[in-house]
């Protein structure tokens, strides 16, 4: 039986957040397969730290996109908050996603007619959060020490300034699991360094749960657990 909210009633067995059983996911173009993913099974609690590295092409990408709801697999299940999430409808994924999920990606995904302030405010407003979220945006822009370009549109921002926005704009719904890919890759060193401590510190002193893909050697430590991809299989786990 699915409830109305399957998201509102259910107690997770283990305290896992995340728990991925074995999913498998293939790209079908044309004749051509491409198997993203062989047989990945991952369980996170709440309050980790996951950083997914790999080469290009391992599934880095493909294992994010599955977790945040983004794409469904072929086969295995994922449990979000003990809620199967490969057995819900899109109305419901689409509700998780905006509910429960933040992105961050690497060429940001800002929308450029949008300030600062509002695009932190958009997946609010679509929850229908109109009255105290610009104020929440404030604040959340403060913590990322752009309170002086609420009304900047993205082009008038850096592209480290862009990266917090976005970081801003994944926390505003107070998601359950944040997901990042490659979130420095268009940075600067200094701003790649900054964005790293963002995300350390929500992890650290506010407990976010984050998974994060990315190929730098230097940020595999930033997290409590690291796992590595090698053609869509994990080859190695801490
Ligand atoms: N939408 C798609 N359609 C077809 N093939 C795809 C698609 N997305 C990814 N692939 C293929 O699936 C495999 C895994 O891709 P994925 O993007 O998950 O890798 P990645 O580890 O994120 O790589 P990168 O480090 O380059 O971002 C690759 O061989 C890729 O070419
Ligand atoms: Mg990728």
């Amino acid at each position: 039986m699915m409830s109305q909210n399957p998201t509102d009633n259910v107690t997770p067995a283990g305290g896992e957040v995340v728990l991925v059983d074995d999913i498998c996911r293939t790209y079908r173009m044309g004749e051509v397969e491409v198997p993203a993913l062989r047989g990945v099974s991952i369980s996170l609690n709440r309050g980790d730290f996951l950083v997914v590295t790999g080469r290009n092409g391992s599934g880095k990408s493909t294992l994010l996109h599955q977790l945040g709801l983004l794409d469904s697999p072929d086969s295995g299940s994922i449990r979000i908050n003990g809620v199967d999430v490969t057995a819900l409808r899109e109305k419901e994924r689409a509700r998780m996603r905006l509910h429960d999920l933040g992105y961050i990606f690497q060429e940001f995904a800002l929308i450029a007619e949008l300030t600062a302030i509002e695009n932190v405010m958009l997946p609010a407003m679509m929850l229908e959060r109109t009255s105290e979220c610009r104020e929440r945006a404030r604040e959340l822009l403060a913590e990322v020490e752009l309170e002086r370009q609420l009304d900047h549109l993205p082009r008038q921002l850096s592209g480290g300034e862009q990266q917090k926005v976005a970081i801003a704009r994944a926390l505003i719904n107070d998601p359950e699991v944040l997901f990042a890919d490659e979130p420095t890759a268009n940075l600067d060193t200094v701003s790649a360094a900054e964005v790293l401590e963002i995300f350390r510190s929500l992890n650290r002193d506010k407990g976010h749960t984050i998974v994060m893909v990315t190929h730098e050697m230097e940020e595999t430590v930033c997290g409590n657990r690291l796992l590595t991809l090698s053609d869509g299989k994990i080859v190695h786990e801490e």
